[in-house]
């Protein structure tokens, strides 16, 4: 589904990682960890195709990416829930939904927008009583569950998820995880999960990645095999 090969890629003339290789089956969730700085924001907006690329190739079922904008991407099924959330806080939640849902063709759209808010609210039942609420007035939590369901209005085949975690109340935690848990049952959808909580990402992901230091440390090894004191090594080598 995804292959991302010796990657090098950054913001100008910030070169931020090197010779990154990562791939994603389809249906399959992957968890990239890794200290603050190590460059896992970077690596989803490469993905993304919002940030500088200086070496080595993405290719997207079956398709190189070299060159493709962002908007293309997203066309293509990849779908990217930004660090930080970024919903547009003067539009209703709604509002918020169906600007997800861009691409799809305006003959299209009646029919099946419909269908895919169902699909969203099935996900996020808290939203359906916020639907006219102004986002700037949700919780971090509701705002998070709102810029994941905002990526799924685009019927993605790739979700990228940046630190859902981030700022969040515990409750709110468990409620955007439980989410991202049955996501990753649609066989159909893959999800790279990027978070600072270690436990959270062993338990949801079907492998994890370490990135430190822009550089790769761990090459996608079965959950059951990275025990804690690895991943601490791993922290520690990072700093
Ligand atoms: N827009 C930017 N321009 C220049 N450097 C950046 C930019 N965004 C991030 N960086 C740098 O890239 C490195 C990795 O950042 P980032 O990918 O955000 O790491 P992480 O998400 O793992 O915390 C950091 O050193 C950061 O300062
Ligand atoms: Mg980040």
């Amino acid at each position: 589904m995804l292959d991302v090969e010796n990657l090098h890629a950054g913001y100008r003339r910030v070169r931020v990682l090197h010779d990154v290789t990562l791939s994603v089956a389809t249906g399959e969730t992957i968890g990239v960890l890794g200290p603050n700085g190590a460059g896992k924001t970077t690596l989803l907006r490469a993905i993304a195709g919002i940030c500088s690329v200086y070496g080595g190739r993405i290719v997207f079922a079956g398709q190189p990416l070299d060159g493709k904008p962002d908007y293309e991407r997203a066309a293509l099924g990849i779908a990217h829930v930004p660090e930080g959330r970024r919903v547009w806080p003067s539009l209703t939640v709604k509002e918020n939904l169906l600007m997800g849902a861009w691409r799809l063709a305006s003959a299209e759209r009646k029919r099946e927008l419909q269908q895919l808010l169902d699909y969203v609210i099935d996900h996020f039942p808290r939203l359906h009583e916020r639907l006219e609420a102004r986002a700037a007035v949700l919780s971090g939590g509701e705002q998070q569950m709102l810029a994941i369901g905002r990526a799924l209005m685009s019927k993605p085949r790739l979700l990228l998820v940046d630190e859902p975690s981030i700022g969040l109340a515990p409750l709110m935690v468990e409620a955007v995880m439980e989410a991202l848990r049955r996501l990753r049952q649609n066989q159909n959808l893959s999800i790279i999960l990027v978070e600072q909580r270690t436990q959270e990402a062993l338990d949801l992901c079907d492998r994890i990645y370490i990135l430190s230091r822009g550089h790769m440390l761990d090459a996608g090894r079965k959950r059951e095999m990275l025990t804690r004191e690895a991943i601490e090594a791993a922290y520690f080598e990072g700093r």
